[in-house]
């Protein structure tokens, strides 16, 4: 079973980048073969800055590792070392319908937030199809917000296959966990870095503090029950998993919703606690791999190397099938 996803450099890590997909890749590392890799092409519909490209992907490479990624155990790569997906991506684009992406939501709201309205952006899900089928990947573990695109991505490989031979490329399946799809931010619509309403998984205690302490509540006074519907502060609660020895849990955190006698201001220095303390190993991992630079750079050159190996037959593969070579 070959699993594969992509994160793209475009900011820090989010609680709900964290929840919504890393965690669960970080567990399928351990049940197949994995493929994870930096998504910087595709950052490139939003980024014009050199400097700032780099510096993202380096962070990410990090956080990345710093959150558990076993280099030994999966292909952990930077998408622009095999430059062999931007190839597919054209030879798949001449088989794709325009109204296949135009009715993608993320172009939509993208370019509703102000992110220029480039052919890149437009054409963004045939690259990440190209990013899937270039591994004949199974399993795509992603946030609720891409599961439009590995549908997109099966109907490319369907019209692939109708055009130039049944089994040319495999069709994936979206792998999304129903109870974390959608995290919330801090004002309650979804966390986005767009948004910027997010949770980082690596903010400096001060500035953690803050966030946590500014989430979105309503005036219930501090004896009253609160309404437990739409509260992004026990919806956070939700993400953190009961620990022996800590009993301002999410169970706690309901019952003194419904209970009342607890002020929002309470619930949230609880939270706070949940999230340092959940963090905390990942903090001090990432300190070490910080301190050793030469090892990232390590470990995507390798990435890049066995990822490449994969590709190259895949691609080789599609170029004969259409006539290419
Ligand atoms: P952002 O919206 O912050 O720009 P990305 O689009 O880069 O995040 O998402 C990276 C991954 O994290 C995707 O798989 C996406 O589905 C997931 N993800 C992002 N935000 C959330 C969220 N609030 N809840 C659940 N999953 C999320
Ligand atoms: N589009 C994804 C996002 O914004 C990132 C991504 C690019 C991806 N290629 C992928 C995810 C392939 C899964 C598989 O989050």
């Amino acid at each position: 079973m070959r699993i594969l996803s992509g994160l793209q450099p475009s900011g820090r890590l989010h609680i709900g980048n964290y929840f919504g997909m890393m965690e669960a890749a970080l567990r399928l590392q351990h049940e197949g073969e994995a493929f994870y890799f930096i998504a910087d092409y595709h950052s490139l519909t939003s980024i014009h800055d050199a400097k700032a490209l780099r510096q993202n992907v380096r962070d990410l490479a990090i956080d990345f590792l710093a959150c558990g990624l076993d280099p030994t155990k999966c292909v952990f790569f930077r998408q622009s070392d095999v430059p062999e997906v931007a190839e597919l991506s054209w030879i798949l684009s001449t088989v794709t319908p325009m109204g296949l992406l135009e009715r993608c939501h993320s172009y939509k709201d993208k370019t509703a937030r102000g992110i220029a309205a480039s052919h890149g952006l437009f054409a963004y899900p045939v690259l990440m199809a190209a990013d899937i089928l270039l591994y004949d990947s199974d399993i795509v573990p992603v946030g609720k917000d891409q599961k439009q695109h590995v549908e997109v991505t099966r109907d490319i490989a369907i019209k692939m296959n109708e055009a130039f031979g049944e089994g040319l490329l495999k069709l994936p399946q979206p792998r999304i966990r129903e109870e974390t799809a959608v995290v919330p931010g801090l004002d309650g619509q979804k966390m986005s870095k767009s948004y910027d309403n997010t949770i980082q998984l690596f903010e400096e205690l001060p500035a953690l503090k803050k966030k946590i302490m500014g989430i979105k509540t309503d005036s219930t006074p501090v004896e009253s029950p609160k309404p437990t519907e739409g509260s992004a502060l026990l919806e956070l609660y939700k993400l953190f998993p009961a620990k022996p020895g800590n009993k301002f849990d999410y169970e706690w955190a309901r019952i003194m919703f419904e209970n009342g006698g607890i002020g929002y201001g309470e619930f949230k220095k609880r939270l706070l606690d949940l999230v340092t303390d959940y963090f905390a190993p990942f903090r001090s991992r990432r300190a070490e791999i910080v301190a050793d630079p030469a090892y990232v750079d390590r470990v995507l050159a390798e990435g890049a190397e066995k990822a490449r190996a994969v590709a190259r037959p895949v691609l080789q593969r599609v170029r004969s099938a259409v006539g290419l070579g």
